[in-house]
């Protein structure tokens, strides 16, 4: 987010202030209870949200589509097929033109900075629906579902795996709102050592307790929920192997929640690459929150829009 308490933007869960994060997600929960209803909010009607996706996607597509039409707005799906940010025309161009038409972007694209150019050059906010580095969407899922299943105050999550975008925005939002939570990653694959030193920090100011190990058995101990994600992110493919190798021992298997209290419940991105990361057998017990996760995208989702947008 660049610009403080009127933000332009949704950059980074990171620069939020956690009474607006708490608001989000309070309306994010009211959004969920009125859609079960069958009561659509349509607190956006007449607006266009541009959809600019250049890497695959399932849940982020899908939720904000069906999210920005439940608003009343309307979405506009730019495949990277039709332009490719600064191949086809200049990205100054393509955010400038954009922002004349559309009243938000939301942006998955390979490189952050692109993302963060596009919330320069444009004149509307700009969603990050996920980056090499960030995935504030998915964090803010995440928090709504701790909440929904345990007491996000109090309940540690424990993040096992790769130290990536999701694992960067989660600790931003488990800094944010003073949660618990422990990073377990193998030594050369930790999260970026800036946003570990601001989750410190945070959670010093905060209340919440950040934690990093690297030997999983001693992570899930206390854990009230076990997250992973994939190990190769989009992008990343060529070390795929060697990502398989180093990981190994990092698997969310039936062994390693028999070290974790017997209540534990599991969290995963998505996609799940079953026998990778997490095992079918973890992915459908009755421990896994995996679906409801996914289904809270949407909630969160809107809450975001309308936070950037009601009044726009
Ligand atoms: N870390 C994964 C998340 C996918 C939603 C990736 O970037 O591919």
């Amino acid at each position: 987010m660049s610009g403080g308490s009127n933000p332009k933007d949704f950059i980074s869960i990171a620069d939020w202030p956690r009474d607006a994060i708490e608001r989000m997600l309070a309306r994010a929960h009211e959004l969920k209870e009125l859609r079960k209803r069958r009561e659509c909010f349509r607190s956006l009607e007449g607006r266009s949200i541009l959809l600019y996706f250049e890497k695959p996607s399932l849940r982020t597509l899908v939720s904000f589509e069906v999210g920005v039409a439940e608003l009343g707005a309307h979405p506009v799906y730019l495949p990277p097929t039709q332009v490719k940010i600064g191949e086809r025309e200049s990205l100054e161009d393509v955010a400038r033109n954009l922002s004349r038409w559309c009243h938000a972007i939301v942006a998955r694209t390979y490189e952050h900075q692109l993302v963060l150019d596009l919330a320069r050059e444009g004149t509307v906010p700009v969603i990050n629906a996920l980056t090499d580095y960030l995935h504030p969407c998915q964090a803010m899922a995440d928090a709504l579902t701790v909440a929904e299943f345990g007491d996000r105050g109090r309940d540690r999550v424990v993040y096992v795996g790769d130290g990536n975008n999701v694992a960067h925005s989660l600790i931003h939002i488990a800094g944010r709102l003073g949660m618990r939570l422990t990073v377990c990653t193998p030594r050369d694959y930790r999260p970026d050592p800036r946003v570990l030193s601001w989750g410190a920090e945070m959670a010093r100011r905060e209340g919440g307790d950040l934690r990093l190990e690297s030997d999983p058995q001693t992570a899930v101990k206390d854990a009230a929920f076990v997250y992973t994600d994939v190990w190769t992110s989009m992008g990343q493919e060529a070390e795929a192997e060697e990502r398989r190798r180093v990981f190994a021992s990092y698997q969310v298997n039936m062994s390693l929640l028999s070290a974790a209290p017997s209540d534990v419940r599991i969290l995963h991105c998505g996609p799940a690459h079953r026998g990778e990361e997490i095992t079918a057998e973890v992915l459908e017990s009755p421990r896994s929150l995996v679906v409801d996760q996914a289904e809270n995208r949407l909630h969160a989702q809107k809450a975001i829009l309308e936070a950037l947008l009601a009044g726009a």
